[in-house]
């Protein structure tokens, strides 16, 4: 049963539970309870000796394992690490070290998901204590029972996984978010034969990520650029239909925008759309919608610069050149945005303005990065190379919240159903009566 109706958003308000689709960690006593807590350490690895080479995703998740363990739960932990036949397809026992030096508590890494050897752990497990079972993709049904049924998550409940480990546990708590756009059984299956509750790292995401499309301070805007353009597109209509005032574009994101406003923009960016960007036809008729339907809230470069020999070379959108690429917004484009970006109350942004891996062209992604960085604004930063571009330019502490989510950003911010976060409302619906 809930503890309690209210808990501490990240802005400091207190929501009541009854306005929220899931439960969090504050709605129960989880002291000398058996936790089954889901994060998602998927990280970067040398494949050459199997080292860490980013702990990004072990950091932040460790404040959940940490809090768990401070409020004497007996906390089980299940992650996984990349897919089946990569490289860096490993067990996770590294991740439990670096994990145990951030927290400074013992970490037990089991290399089991839920063989006798987990279960004996299990049995064994004290308050306070952690344990880290083995990557659960090394078990072939987390790969083969994903289908998303949406009427039901069955599929996922009857895996060996869920019969062998539910029973073992009073309470689920899935702080994967990076992972919440799989229907995978360690990420859905429990929900329903247990309360399933929001860790630290997935009420964050939920709470800016909800909050910079839909109910943040006016007014809110996004940045869009980067070479995903067809999910860019679907993110830009969602956005609009939510309330975001105004779509900034950059990159590839810019050039379907600006076809489908009837510019030429030349040969080689036309036939990088054209061999890049699936159904590139139907992403620029949607475009074309957008910007009739939301008119005046998508804002197109109006100059650009051109790829002239390796050279920056600035010019107006109107009379394009055939031969030469789009590398860059261009600098009264620049300008223009930045200023938007000024009198902003909320930014989220989601790919570069261009190439900005070359020097030459890295100016329209720098200015628009650092002025979003300077903003006194609610800030959010899709994950993935978003957040790597922010990190590399050494701009990350300025911004409020950079998601932890590369695919699952993408699906939050397009308003695709997640089955993970579904899976956590449907529990909710059932336990919290
Ligand atoms: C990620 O790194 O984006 C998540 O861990 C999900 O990984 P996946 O795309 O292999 O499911």
């Amino acid at each position: 049963m809930a503890q309690n109706s209210s808990y501490v958003t990240v802005d400091g308000e207190f929501d009541s539970l009854e306005d929220r689709s899931f439960l969090t960690i504050d709605d129960y006593d989880l002291s000398g309870q058996n936790v089954i807590l889901r994060i998602d350490i998927n990280s970067s690895i040398n494949p050459e000796n199997g080292d860490l080479l980013d702990d990004t995703r072990i950091k932040r998740h460790s404040a959940t394992v940490k809090e768990l363990s401070d409020k004497y739960a007996r906390v089980i932990v299940l992650a996984h690490q990349s897919r089946p036949g990569k490289l860096d397809f490993v067990n996770l026992e590294k991740h439990g070290e670096r994990m145990s030096q951030i927290i400074n508590k013992e970490i037990k890494f089991i290399d089991d998901i839920y063989g006798k050897e987990a279960i004996k752990h299990i049995n064994n497990i004290k308050d306070g204590e952690i344990i880290l079972l083995d990557n659960v993709r090394f078990d072939d049904e987390e790969i083969e029972l994903s289908k998303f049924m949406n009427d039901n998550f069955d599929l996922q409940r009857k895996s060996k996984m869920v019969r062998k480990l539910s029973p073992q546990a009073s309470f689920f708590i899935n702080d994967a978010f990076a992972a919440s756009h799989r229907c995978q059984p360690s990420l859905v299956g429990f929900a329903e034969d247990m309360p399933a509750l929001a860790g630290r790292v997935m009420q964050r995401e939920l709470d800016f990520l909800g909050k910079a499309i839909s109910s943040g301070p006016t007014p809110r805007i996004a940045v869009l650029g980067g070479s995903k353009a067809a999910d860019s597109v679907a993110i830009a209509e969602n956005f609009l239909q939510k309330g975001v005032e105004k779509i900034l574009t950059g990159g590839v994101v810019a050039n379907i925008f600006l076809i489908a406003s009837g510019v030429d923009i030349g040969k080689p960016s036309t036939e990088f759309i054209e061999k890049h960007i699936p159904n590139h036809e139907t992403v620029i008729r949607l475009a074309k919608e957008l910007l009739k339907k939301f008119k005046g809230r998508i804002e197109i470069p109006t100059d650009v610069a051109l790829n002239i020999d390796g050279k920056r070379y600035g010019t107006n959108v109107s009379n394009l050149p055939q031969e030469h690429s789009l590398y860059d917004i261009g600098i009264d484009t620049l300008v223009n945005y930045i200023n938007i970006i000024e009198k902003a109350g909320t930014i989220i942004a989601n790919g570069p303005m261009g190439v900005f891996e070359d020097s030459e062209f890295a100016t329209g992604t720098n200015e628009v990065f650092s002025a979003i960085s300077k903003s006194d604004g609610m800030t959010v930063v899709g994950g993935g190379e978003t957040a790597m571009a922010f990190n590399q330019m050494g701009l990350a502490d300025g911004i409020r919240h950079i998601s932890t989510g590369g695919g699952a950003c993408i699906s939050f911010m397009s308003g695709e159903t997640m089955p993970a976060l579904e899976a956590m409302r449907r529990s909710k619906n059932k336990f919290n009566k």
